[in-house]
């Protein structure tokens, strides 16, 4: 069961409020954007608890629209389909006792299996369709509450909030990215060979950059940080150097 008190933020949907159109101008967002492999969840997640900010894991909700799409029996191309699960999607974000995420998807436990590099090509699909991206915006943005948020993604800084007074695009080498997947994999108990993750991470990178909409790409105004060869630590406190000096709030 989840601890209620370790939570993160927990949604649940449909809103039975209308959602604003904007996110809250006066909340700051940090954005985090890159291609798959690049650190960011892990970034993203140490900077939140650092600041004491909310987290918003964009990509898992687009894991979770394929998982649930394909649990309802939604054709892999229909895309109003799609575009009506998303809108319904029934998903919790928390923490359980010993500190782990957890995601519950209409009250199941499904952490592990949106986590799967199958789940990530998946969820690259449906990415991809437009009515998808518009269905889940404004449930993105209600998750811009005080005191602050950190948004990782692909087009957090582009598209869903493109007033972030920081937007970071992370990346780092396509072979360090495969060996962090592959580590990340394993540490999850899950089974996958280097080369197949160079193979997926180099087919999920061109799906995601080359859409035509919301494609991965860095924001004008992003600062652009490559993570070869750091260690978390040192990215961690690389991106906290810049929100001190780019959010007011913070000091
Ligand atoms: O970040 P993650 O690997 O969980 O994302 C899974 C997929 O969801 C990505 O490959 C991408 O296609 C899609 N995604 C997206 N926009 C986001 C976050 C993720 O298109 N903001």
């Amino acid at each position: 069961m989840l601890n209620n008190s370790g939570w993160l933020h927990a949604i649940t949907a449909p809103p039975t409020n209308p959602q604003p159109l904007t996110p809250n101008p006066l909340t700051p967002v940090l954005t985090i954007d890159g291609p798959s492999g690049s650190g960011k969840g892990t970034i993203a997640r140490r900077v939140a608890t650092a600041l004491g900010f909310h987290l918003l894991d964009s990509g898992a909700l687009y894991r979770l629209v394929a998982l649930a799409g394909s649990q309802q029996g939604v054709a892999a191309d229909d895309q109003p389909g799609h575009a009506r699960v998303a809108r319904e999607l029934e998903v919790q974000f928390g923490m359980d006792g010993a500190g782990e995420e957890r995601i519950l998807l209409a009250g199941t436990d499904v952490t592990r299996a949106i986590r799967t590099e199958t789940a990530g090509a998946e969820a690259s699909r449906v990415a991809a369709m437009p009515p998808v991206r518009s269905a889940l915006l404004s449930r993105q943005h209600a998750f811009a509450q005080p005191p602050g948020l950190v948004a990782d993604g692909r087009d957090m800084g582009t598209v869903v909030f493109p007033g972030s007074p920081l937007k970071i695009y992370l990346t780092a080498s396509p072979d360090e990215r495969a060996l962090r997947r592959h580590k990340q994999l394993k540490d999850k108990g899950l089974t996958v060979t280097i080369a197949g993750l160079s193979q997926e991470i180099r087919e999920r990178d061109l799906r995601d950059s080359s859409r035509p909409v919301a494609p991965l790409r860095p924001a004008e105004d992003a600062v652009i940080l490559d993570s070869t060869g750091l260690t978390i630590e040192q990215v961690v406190d690389q991106v906290l150097a810049l929100a001190r000096s780019r959010l007011p709030a913070i000091s």
